[in-house]
Order: structure tokens, then sequence, then C-alpha cells
């Protein structure tokens, strides 16, 4: 959505994505958390410290929708404390030998392409990480089984593992020792979307709750009637509300050139467990229908939970709230 036209985006703002992925997670997140990754992390990465050449390979196909793309820095060993990657890249003078197995990777088994972070200089900490652009199809990469998950289960999460795959040093993203610093300000992007996603499930839920207490009667009334549940009504749409205006907020900070890493963080945190608080609140207004999957509002519930896990932890984003503040 965002990618220049001359790389054949859609030249779209963040306000513009934010609001596209409200509206798709409101229905479906298996589709949004593909879509998520594939503009914030993929292409934002390789349209902002990509080289020309390696646009023209790479982002040109993803923006035109020709494939998606994956992020690969999660590890067996390595979610919240992402510094310490055993993948490790050798150099060996016009490439670099990568080896190691990445976890819980979105859009695993479909990208044509994966961004890999690894280590090439395990002494140097967060200063001796790359990011290296590999195709699917190098020789020595493969995937694991799909994972079964508790939510968005269409959405194709699974482990890559590359075994002495070559990359040619053309398709490291920037100067030598970038890596860290490159997921840190990708993943400040990516937030906003996960963001979003979380608003996109909350008001997904509460449309579905408000529906049903207009039709569902007890007592001689519409449900709704009842200040049970008018009240929970009342409190999901004020959280909503708010949880909007921060993505919002975050969203027109990127797209003004300020620095969005704070309010990524806050409207991730905010956005997510709002998602998570409505998403149960939604099926308790729905009563026993809330519990069986002949309704859309379970699997609502079930989404939820992975937005206060993935693209940095609901702790993680305070931990970025908290150093922000105290600075
Ligand atoms: N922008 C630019 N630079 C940044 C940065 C940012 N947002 N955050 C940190 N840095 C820089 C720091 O300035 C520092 O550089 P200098 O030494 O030159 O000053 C360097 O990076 C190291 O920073 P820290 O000392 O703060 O690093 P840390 O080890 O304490 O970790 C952390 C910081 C915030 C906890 C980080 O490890 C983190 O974000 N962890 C969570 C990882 C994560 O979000 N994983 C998600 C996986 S992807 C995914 O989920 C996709 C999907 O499938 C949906």
């Amino acid at each position: 959505m965002m990618v220049d036209p001359k790389y054949g985006g859609g030249g779209m703002d963040t306000v513009s994505y934010v609001l596209a992925m409200e509206e798709i997670s409101k229905i479906d997140n298996s589709v949004s958390v593909c879509m998520s990754v594939n503009n914030s992390l993929v292409c934002w990465g390789l349209e902002t410290y990509g080289t020309e050449e390696q646009k023209q390979e790479f982002l040109v196909p993803l923006a035109k929708g020709e494939m998606v793309g994956a992020f690969c820095l999660s590890e067996p060993e390595a979610g919240s404390d992402a510094t310490m990657q055993r993948t490790s890249a050798v150099d060996k003078g016009d490439h670099y030998v990568l080896n190691g197995t990445k976890n819980w990777i979105t859009n695993g088994k479909q990208a044509g392409v994966y961004l890999v972070i690894a280590h090439t200089n395990p002494e140097a900490g967060h200063k001796g990480i790359n990011a290296f652009i590999v195709p699917a199809d190098a020789e020595g990469v493969t995937t694991g089984a799909k994972e079964m998950k508790l939510g968005i289960r269409s959405s194709d999460t699974c482990s890559v593992m590359f075994q002495d795959v070559k990359v040619p040093k053309n398709m490291r993203i920037g100067e030598d020792g970038f890596g860290f610093k490159f997921a840190m300000k990708t993943l400040a992007g990516g937030r906003i979307g996960i963001a979003a996603q979380a608003l996109g499930i909350a008001s997904g839920a509460m449309e579905l709750a408000l529906a049903y207490s207009k039709e569902r009667q007890a007592f001689g009334k519409p449900i709704f009637k009842h200040q049970a549940v008018s009240f929970k009504l009342a409190d999901m749409a004020t959280e909503i509300e708010a949880a909007r205006l921060l993505c919002l907020k975050s969203a027109a900070d990127k797209d003004n050139g300020l620095d969005y890493t704070l309010s990524g963080s806050m409207a991730k945190v905010f956005a997510s467990e709002v998602a998570m608080k409505t998403t149960v609140e939604a099926v308790q207004v729905h009563g026993g229908y809330g519990y069986v999957k002949e309704y859309h509002v379970e699997r609502l519930m079930r989404d939820a939970k992975i937005t206060q896990i993935y693209e940095g932890t609901s702790e993680i984003q305070r931990v970025v709230i908290s150093r922000t503040i105290l600075k």
C-alpha cells in the first residue's frame, strides 16, 4: 500500500494503511497479519534501506502483489531478547554463508523472499548483527511444518531453516553492523500495523456484540436495554475510540516525519489490551452462542491474544515506553 508508485506500489500514507488494517481485521486476521508483515516490515524495510538493485529485484514484485515477503528475526532462543541471535552469517569475501533456524515466521511457506537477521560477529553484540535478503528458492532454505495456533489459523506460520546458504554481499541491507538497528527501526513501524490489527479485532467484536444485543431478548426486552449489557458496550466504545486515536496518532507521526517509536508502542500495547478485553466481553454478551464456532465472535477472541505477543510483547512495549519517557 505505501510503496512509491515508481516501484509498483499504491503510494498511500500510513493513516490510510491503518484504516485498511482496521477494516480487514474486523473479519480476517490471517489476511491482515500477512498484509501487515508484507507492508510494514518487508516492503518498508526494503524501500527505506535497500539499494536500487535490491528494490528492482525484490521490492517491485512485492509491491505489485506478485509475491509476499517474510521477516526472519525470532529464533527458538531469541524472542524478546532480539540481540541473542544464533543464526550466523560468515563472511567469505564476495558472499556470506548463512546457517541457523528462525521460528514463528509469518508467511513462512508462502514467502518469495526472506529478510533474515543474523550475527556476523558475536563478540560485537548488537553491532555484529546484519540483515540479509534471501530468496525462498535459494539452495539450503527449507521450512518446517505449519504451526497449529490458537488463532489466526489460516495464516502460514512456520520455522525457516538455513543450511549453508550462500548470500551474495550485495544482498546485505545497509552498512556492516546495521542489522539490529534495521530490525528495530522496521519493527517500530510494524507495531503501528499490529496496533491497527488489534483495533480492528476490537471494533469487529463490538459491532457483533451490538448487533446481537439488539436481536436477543431476555426478561421481555432486547438485552441492550439491560444496563449489565449496555454498560459493557459503553466501555467497549470508549476504549476502542481511545485505541483508534492512538493508532492514528502514531500513523500521523510517521507520515509527518516525526519519531513514532513511542507512539507506535503506546498504540500497540493499548490497542492489543483493548482487543483482548473487548473480545472477551463480546463473547460474554453473546452468552452460550458466543462460545460456539457458528458465530464469528469466538474467532476474534482467539485472534486477539496474538496481538499482545507478536512484533514485541506487551511487556516489551512497556520496556520501550518506559525507557523513552525516563530518558
Ligand atoms: N530505532 C533505532 N535504533 C534503536 C531502536 C529503534 N526503535 N531501538 C533500539 N535501537 C538501538 C539502540 O539505540 C542501540 O544502539 P546504540 O548502542 O548505537 O545506541 C541498539 O539498538 C541496542 O538497543 P538496546 O540496548 O535498547 O537493546 P536491547 O537489547 O535492550 O533490546 C528491545 C531492546 C526493545 C528489548 C528489543 O530487543 C526488542 O524490540 N525486542 C522485541 C523483538 C520483537 O519485537 N520481535 C518481534 C518479531 S517479528 C514479528 O513478530 C513479526 C510477525 O510475525 C508478526
